[in-house]
């Protein structure tokens, strides 16, 4: 159960189905475009969507709002470097701003960042640095339905490979995501992190970790890796950061905080680096970007999100909602993760080809049938077409994501997921395909216009 109860509530919108289709058509059949109050359950990401708590609401009230050297930024500093070791802790305002801070300064155009997976941003912010990023992971995670615990784990022989090739003296970094958000949420054990610094520090290379979820890492260890099975997640998080050089992070996933994130360094000269680039572009070192009140709720944040019987329910709350969907004939990307449940839309909808968009065509019929927001994970977001829009690739799944905001939904809001899907999958024959009218030339799934095919 919940190791928490309400104290405050916000109503969320109840609407008709009447006016579903009016809105999704005046958005171009495009959730990311809906008022958010057209969405009665939205699970269109777990970033900066989760519930404070009455500490966190607590420690904001004393936040110290000085322009340098508040007590907030002391506060969160020390409870940053007790978790972590790192030695210097930048904050900015994301994770995608800490991103940018690190590979602007830390990469030189024609280098090459290596990982388990790239998240979207941090590609993104490799590419803007003029450099490569390369995805190695591992071999288990092709296979949507196996079960194995750790499919978020880099490929080691392909890294050992990649490193002594002749492109291995251009890798700048290996970063390791965990858990693995653009492989379907899944974890990366100790023993892949272990080997992974191992080999790193054999080729010279740094290793970092975009820690963005690495509570929900740590506690997927304590669960299915032999050698951690008694240790708390507090413990395993320290252990999994001190095996890194340095990281980033997004607040707003495991820090539980609506805006927020950092960079985490022990190299002094580096640091000094970011720094400058920092106080340039997001803000004086002690605030990078965000109030005081933020730093404080992020520290206090960070404390409560290794407590196992936190953990415990988020765990217990996805597999709950898995089950939901499992039991309405859709299957899922195996096994669940903690942030997310991703759907097999292509496997549902055989008939809609991947150029009219599977995926989009399940986030749209559940929006449709039940207020829901999710967002695609398919062709939409890494196909593309040629210029007279025939389809020249398509992605190598059509999923859906149901991202899970942390503390926000209750049991009766997965039930209510659950029979939505199932009545989707019963007349799922009778669900069309859509295609794009308007599209922009990078990142295309957020703005593009559809209509029914
Ligand atoms: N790294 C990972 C693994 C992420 O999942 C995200 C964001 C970021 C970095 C960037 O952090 O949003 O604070 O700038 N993921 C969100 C999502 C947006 O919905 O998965 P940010």
């Amino acid at each position: 159960m919940e190791p928490y109860r309400i104290k405050v509530v916000e109503p969320i919108a109840i609407t008709t189905r009447e006016q579903r289709e009016a809105a999704l058509e005046r958005v171009h059949y495009n959730p990311f475009d809906l008022r958010a109050d057209e969405v009665t359950i939205d699970l269109l990401s777990d970033s900066g969507t989760g519930a404070l708590s009455a500490a966190q609401l607590s420690v904001g009230m004393d936040g110290d709002e000085s322009y340098a050297g508040s007590r907030s930024f002391y506060r969160f500093e020390e409870t940053v470097k007790e978790l972590t070791g790192f030695a210097r802790i930048l904050p900015a305002h994301q994770g995608r701003a800490a991103e940018r801070i690190l590979f602007s300064t830390l990469l030189q155009a024609g280098g090459i960042v290596v990982s388990n997976t790239h998240f979207d941003t941090t590609r993104a912010n490799v590419m803007l640095a003029g450099c490569q990023a390369v995805d190695l992971p591992c071999p288990e995670a092709k296979n949507l339905d196996s079960h194995e615990p750790f499919k978020g784990n880099i490929d080691l022989e392909a890294l050992e490979r990649y490193l002594g090739a002749t492109d291995g003296p251009k890798v700048a970094v290996v970063v390791m995501t965990i858990t693995n958000n653009g492989g379907g949420g899944q974890p990366v054990s100790m023993e892949n992190l272990h080997k992974t610094s191992e080999m790193c520090r054999r080729y010279g290379v740094p290793m970092f970790l975009d820690a963005a979820r690495f509570a929900e890492n740590a506690w997927l260890v304590t669960r299915h890796e032999a050698a951690y099975r008694d240790r708390t997640p507090r413990s395993v998080a320290e252990e999994a950061f001190r095996l890194a050089d340095g990281c980033v992070m997004s607040a707003k996933k495991d820090a539980i905080v609506h805006m927020g994130g950092f960079v985490g360094l022990n190299d002094l000269e580096l640091a000094e680096k970011c720094e400058q680039l920092l106080i340039a572009t997001e803000g004086f070192a002690t605030y990078g970007g965000l109030a005081g009140r933020d730093l404080d709720m992020i520290a206090q944040g960070l404390r409560e999100v290794t407590e196992p019987a936190y953990l415990a329910e988020r765990e217990d709350a996805a597999r709950y909602l898995a089950d939901r969907v499992r039991a309405a004939g859709v299957d899922i990307l195996e096994p669940a993760g903690l942030h997310a449940v991703y759907l097999n839309a292509g496997r549902l909808l055989p008939h809609i080809p991947a150029h009219e968009f599977p995926g989009q065509a399940l986030s749209c019929q559940l929006y449709l049938e039940g207020g829901i927001r999710a967002a695609e994970l398919g062709s939409l977001y890494l196909g593309e077409e040629d210029e007279a829009g025939n389809p020249i690739k398509s992605a190598p799944y059509e999923l859906v994501r149901l991202a899970l905001p942390r503390r926000v939904y209750t049991r009766s809001h997965y039930d209510h997921i659950g029979e939505t899907l199932a009545r989707i999958a019963k007349n799922a024959d009778s669900v069309r395909g859509y295609r794009i009218v308007e599209q922009s030339p990078i990142l295309r799934h957020f703005r593009a216009k559809l209509q029914p095919a």
